[in-house]
């Protein structure tokens, strides 16, 4: 495993010196309403607030975990893909990526990117037991396409010629739209090919009453937050063949749980999909918003 996997981490592996406990993190706050320990009074204050506005936000949580093991479970398996690019990867929670795609494809490479400097100091923990070159952290945000593409580690990892899963699984309502969420997907899948899929994950406030929601207590604590509507969830996958069954409230995406034990909408307020990339062009087709 070569060290330059780990740049930026302390060789005892411990955070690094620009963690700045005084402010909330996205990560941090979701690894608090998941249960974990890696979090610091500012998270908790505001991880609090959001729980207050949203009492639903860590059952939704939860099942955004599910659902990522469903929708990695399924392109290793029913897709057959071998390769993943996870931004904006968060706290290690097992299973992770690797190891839900190990597990199938023993040959599986991933590589994780985030942005926050727990998640980086964590990174040892996420490559645990992997086989060297099977996977790689990259220290990124991940407006910053052109650093994630050309990055050595991604390089030395994923074989670009070959389909890769982009999985954008609870990280995009961070994007605002001045940032340009939609280009940045059109730029990550550009460099992918045919063949590639995204599996994304977004939060909504479709199924609230007006002004409800954990948005403003992120937006308060100082982190973007925006929720899409169904359309504009869409406008991600636009040009992309989206599988069966489409885009779907998250607890509604290839479910395991029967009908009964299900979350309903509210519960898990978020839409998912998975879509394929079937032509070169198929990436970059974003239309104008239209929704
Ligand atoms: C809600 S967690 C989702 C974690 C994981 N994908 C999951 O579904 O369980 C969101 C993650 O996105 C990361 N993140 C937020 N904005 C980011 C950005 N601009 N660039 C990279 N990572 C970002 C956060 O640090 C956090 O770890």
């Amino acid at each position: 495993m070569g060290e330059t996997w780990f740049r930026g981490i302390t060789p005892d592996g411990k955070a690094s010196a620009r963690i700045d406990t005084s402010v909330a993190h996205s990560a941090r706050m979701y690894d608090y309403i998941l249960g974990g320990k890696d979090n610091y009074e500012a998270d908790r204050k505001a991880a609090e607030a959001a729980i207050a506005a949203q009492p639903h936000l860590a059952t939704a949580m939860r099942e955004n975990r599910a659902l990522m093991r469903r929708m990695v479970a399924f392109l290793a398996k029913e897709a057959g893909i071998r390769q993943f690019l996870d931004i904006g990867t968060g706290l290690p929670t097992s299973p992770n990526v690797h190891e839900i795609a190990c597990a199938i494809h023993p040959d599986a490479r991933v590589v994780y990117v985030d942005n926050d400097p727990i998640v980086l100091s964590h990174a040892r923990a996420l490559l645990t037991g992997s086989d060297d070159g099977a996977i790689a952290y990259i220290d990124a945000d991940a407006r910053d396409t052109g650093r994630i593409l050309g990055d050595p580690d991604l390089r030395a990892t994923l074989d670009l010629s070959e389909p890769v899963a982009l999985l954008l699984i609870g990280i995009m309502h961070f994007i605002p739209d001045e940032d340009d969420p939609y280009g940045m997907v059109t730029a990550l899948l550009a460099s992918l090919p045919v063949g590639s899929y995204l599996a994304i994950q977004h939060p909504t406030s479709d199924f609230y009453e007006p002004g409800r929601g954990a948005a403003v207590a992120y937006s308060n604590a100082g982190i973007p937050f925006r929720y899409r509507t169904r359309g504009e969830f869409a406008r991600f996958i636009d040009g992309l063949d989206p599988v069966p069954p489409g885009i779907q409230p998250m607890a509604e995406w290839r479910p395991e749980a029967g009908p009964a034990t299900r979350l309903s909408p509210v519960q898990a307020a978020a839409y998912a999909a998975v879509a394929k990339k079937m032509t070169a062009s198929s990436a970059s087709q974003v239309r104008p918003e239209s929704s």
